[in-house]
């Protein structure tokens, strides 16, 4: 091994069942009074907020509720969070749901120790100090917003959706319980979980994978390719929903030191311009993209292809067929053929999906004329 390779991680994860239950020793260790950022409906509906608000509190942990996400959150949602967590003289940011609710609390708590607003770190100026303590608790296995160091956020004026990063921003504690995935709908279980295959794929094939996050990716890869039917088929599924949360985060961990590739470069601008949902794009374009790398990635897809099927011998060409396989089983269409997306907006979608840092670590170069083309070949489905 010729360079000194890096694995950053959260401070602690939590992963089980009641595993939400620490929430209250590990706030009461990192301060006294927590924002506790949420979405506007899903986990006050399942009752989640206002147990999580229970437990702070029997820690002896003030709680200031901010349940104002919207699904991509906003530069002017973030600027109002970390202004109520200044307001209010927090000193800890909790975040509870899927990925929108946690890359929100991540932005806050950073917000929160910095001046100015976060539409100027989303545009590039470098983040240079820590945020407050940071507790983030998934309701999905999907984005494994806990355990990495991103936050997906939508700059409205520039209709661009950018991952900002930075190794100050993992949480100080992360906490992955199942229990929280068990009221998913079908349809929910099918797009997150998407979601989770396309970071243990695009991770297991990036150009900035290490031995450690190879590994993560590759368990992943088979934990999701072995429980995803079955969790969509019955969320009451104890034993899947499990492996799905177990796959969601070991998913999460490989990709936050490993970087992505082209799908996820192409999922933001499609979300941003056409709403499309972040996990059927990615479940979606992830066949089309796995074709295209294809030339620089065939060993690496026989692998994906052993570990989903559990074939003895794998091939590039079985893999793409196991992933369209699960995407028929889950009721997700592959390609974007039936979005009716107008043909003079394809090059914008591509040069916008270019400009994502998700691309730098595509195992195949890609300009944006390559971009254009996975695009309209997943629009011919
Ligand atoms: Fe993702």
């Amino acid at each position: 091994m010729s360079t000194i390779q890096e694995f950053r991680l959260p401070g602690v994860i939590h992963f089980g069942w009641g595993a939400v239950q620490r929430v209250g020793e590990e706030a009461a260790r990192l301060g006294r009074c927590a924002l506790l950022v949420t979405g506007r409906s899903a986990m006050n509906r399942t009752g989640w907020t206002s147990r999580v608000q229970s437990i702070l509190s029997a820690a002896g942990v003030e709680v200031v509720l901010f349940d104002q996400v919207e699904s991509d959150p906003s530069v002017t949602t973030v600027d109002r969070a970390a202004g109520a967590a200044r307001g209010e003289g927090c000193d800890l940011v909790v975040g509870l749901g899927g990925g929108s609710p946690m890359d929100a609390a991540r932005a806050t708590a950073a917000m929160a120790a910095m001046e100015g607003s976060i539409v100027e770190y989303v545009r590039g100026r470098p983040i240079d100090r820590p945020g407050l303590p940071l507790i983030n608790i998934a309701s999905t296995a999907g984005t494994a917003s806990e355990v990495t160091s991103v936050a997906v956020i939508l700059d409205e004026e520039r209709k661009l959706k950018v991952g900002v990063k930075s190794p100050y921003w993992f949480a100080r504690a992360a906490i992955t319980d199942p229990e929280l995935t068990l009221t998913m709908s079908p349809d929910l279980t099918a797009a997150t979980g998407l979601d989770s295959l396309t970071h243990a794929i695009e991770s297991y094939l990036s150009t900035g994978a290490t031995p450690p996050s190879e590994a993560l990716a590759l368990r992943a890869v088979e934990l999701i390719g072995g429980s995803l039917r079955e969790a969509f088929a019955n969320g009451a599924d104890r034993p899947a929903r499990e492996r799905m949360a177990l796959g969601s985060m070991t998913a999460g961990m490989a990709f936050a030191n490993s970087g992505l590739g082209l799908v996820h470069g192409l999922v933001h601008p499609l979300g941003a311009r056409f709403g499309l949902a972040h996990g059927l794009a990615c479940g979606r374009l992830l066949p089309h993209v796995m074709r295209y790398n294809r030339p620089a990635a065939e060993d690496k897809l026989a692998a994906v292809d052993r570990a989903l099927t559990g074939k003895e011998r794998g091939t590039p060409d079985g893999a793409i067929a196991a992933v369209e396989s699960l995407l028929s089983d889950v009721k997700v269409p592959s390609g974007i053929g039936d979005l009716d997306i107008p043909q003079d907006e394809m090059a914008d979608l591509a040069k916008d999906g270019i400009l994502a840092g998700a691309v730098r670590t595509n195992p195949r170069s890609v300009g944006e004329e390559d971009a254009r083309r996975v695009l309209e070949e997943a629009r011919r489905g």
